[in-house]
């Protein structure tokens, strides 16, 4: 089901070769105020119309150039006057379609930061890098002779072909990662790009999209019922919202209370969407059958498993007790699609399996309205403002679908669900009252599956330790530690072990996303 797609005038089309960050290009051009849209190569190989399409961007991905059989593009889209760039391999790729040569070398590898030096002015690079400066590369093969008519704009140490262009043709090539914000300014260079060499004029924003959305869920909802999983996190609250001014009563959001949220927070939310916006809610109480089921159970996907499916099990059961029920609404994000599979059928590895993502609507019988799974989160909490969504929620940070069994290392029970929730509360609200929650994309208490000793008084305790995690990230695909105030960290570590019994210790994570994850499993 495809949304708020109609009258886009000027596109780009990204072409997925399976990076893992391939999504964060178009973040950064939407960011930018452009459409963007991510194919597949093989999507790209049966395009009919190009006339909205201003520009062409060949991702990265795992591939090689070096063996006989890679994954290409028809040459053909190089004759269409579209400007084409390429990243990390989509410049490899570009170099080996005009007659370059490639080599996967040691030597040549990079990860991580690099120094770029300047070789030549050019208006992909302007306003971007000056003399020189840092980008991220992630590459092991390496352009070592260009094609005939390309030219070198920039080299690191490692890569003497970084930046290349063919001017003629409007082609460029990019050996780093513009897209990743490990490198410094890189939405500079997708501006050049866009507006100086594409030419975009039109601009596209999140909010001229909200009444399409509304319209299309009408159009294809027509008179049935949707039933909302309703969580209170702004992607379900911002579904909900636009559901209802689609069909109003014919909406029934359904509130699933696993007893793993955080505390009061269903609470909070049932009243909000009953009182305030007056929404049909409907609330469940299964925490007991959550909790029953996820007993002795620590493998962290098989908990994913586990949930996904009870949810799908009340669901079911409740969707039956209302009449003409056909679609089921979900909060679904980009960002959501690629960590679990790859929505373009491309090489993007697996690194977790999201709950609320695949195998729905086979089980359930219900066809999926899902108006948010091209969004990042803050485009939707930019819906949200303009839907009139309360300030928590909207602002709230991010909370995964299975809830506080991914911050309860190892087995779950209702002590430490309790133990967890009060400790969660104290650090949040600390944030909020020193003003730091709204400086940070994710926060929140943990529970670690070891206990140790510590004297509180003149006793000796053996309790378990809670650790605290606080975020920055722009979507959730990076992320770095927050780096919290040394008498914050005083302070809080003091109140949490005065005021939960159960834990004696307190750590703070300062892993970054990579080589961490966010949550803790
Ligand atoms: P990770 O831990 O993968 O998290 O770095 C990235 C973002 O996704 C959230 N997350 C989930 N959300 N179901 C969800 O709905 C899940 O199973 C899940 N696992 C992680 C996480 O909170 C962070 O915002």
């Amino acid at each position: 089901m495809q949304f708020h797609k109609d009258k886009i005038k000027e596109k780009i089309l990204i072409i997925d070769f399976g990076s893992q960050v391939t999504k964060l290009i178009a973040r950064r051009i939407r960011d930018l105020g452009v459409y963007s849209e991510i194919i597949t190569p093989n999507e790209l190989k049966k395009l009919k119309r190009y006339n909205d399409i201003k520009g062409l961007i060949l991702s990265g991905g795992p591939s090689t150039v070096t063996t006989k059989k890679f994954q290409s593009v028809p040459k053909e889209i190089f004759e269409k006057k579209i400007p084409i760039m390429g990243i990390c391999y989509g410049l490899q790729l570009i170099a080996k379609i005009f007659g370059g040569q490639i080599k996967s070398s040691n030597k040549r590898r990079e990860f991580g930061r690099a120094l770029l030096f300047r070789k030549k002015s050019s208006i992909l690079i302007k306003n971007f890098l000056d003399s020189k400066k840092s980008v991220w590369m992630s590459h092991e093969d390496a352009v070592i002779k260009l094609p005939k008519n390309f030219k070198v704009i920039a080299s690191t140490k490692d890569s003497k072909f970084a930046i290349i262009e063919n001017t003629k043709k409007k082609i460029y090539g990019v050996q780093f990662h513009p897209e990743v914000t490990h490198t410094d300014n890189g939405k500079q260079l997708f501006a050049n790009f866009l507006f100086s060499i594409c030419n975009i004029k039109y601009k596209w924003s999140v909010t001229s999209q909200k009444k399409i959305i509304i319209k299309q869920i009408r159009n294809i909802v027509k008179k049935d019922r949707v039933i909302c999983a309703l969580s209170g996190g702004v992607d379900s609250s911002v579904v909900a919202l636009l559901v209802n001014k689609a069909i109003r009563r014919n909406l029934i959001c359904i509130m699933v209370d696993t007893g793993l949220m955080r505390k009061n927070e269903f609470k909070h939310t049932y009243h909000i969407f009953k009182k305030r916006y007056n929404l049909n809610v409907k609330l469940i109480n299964s925490s007991k059958f959550f909790l029953r089921k996820l007993k002795n159970v620590s493998n962290p996907e098989k908990k994913r498993k586990i949930i996904g499916n009870l949810f799908i099990k009340v669901f079911e059961k409740e969707s039956k007790k209302h009449k003409n029920v056909k679609f089921l609404a979900q909060g679904t994000l980009y960002p959501d699609i690629i960590e679990s599979k790859s929505s373009t059928g491309s090489k993007t590895s697996k690194i977790k399996s999201h709950h609320n993502v695949g195998g729905l609507p086979k089980k359930m019988n219900l066809k999926l309205v899902e108006p948010l799974k091209d969004f990042f989160k803050d485009e939707v909490r930019i819906l949200g403002k303009s839907l009139g969504l309360v300030k928590s929620i909207n602002y709230k940070h991010p909370f995964p679908g299975p809830g506080l069994a991914i911050r309860i290392v190892g087995n779950i029970t209702a002590e430490r669900v309790k133990i967890l929730q009060e400790a969660d509360n104290i650090f949040i609200n600390e944030l909020i009252k020193k003003n730091l929650y709204n400086k940070i994309w994710q926060a929140y208490a943990a529970l670690l599956p070891i206990k140790t000793v510590g004297v509180m008084g003149d006793i000796r305790t053996y309790e378990n330790i809670c650790l605290l995690r606080a975020v920055t990230s722009e979507d959730g695909m990076t992320a770095d530690y927050f780096n919290l105030p040394k008498n914050f960290l005083d302070s809080i570590s003091n109140k949490i072990i005065n005021n939960v019994k159960g834990i004696n210790r307190v750590v703070y994570d300062i892993t970054s996303k990579p080589p961490s994850t966010i949550e803790l499993e």
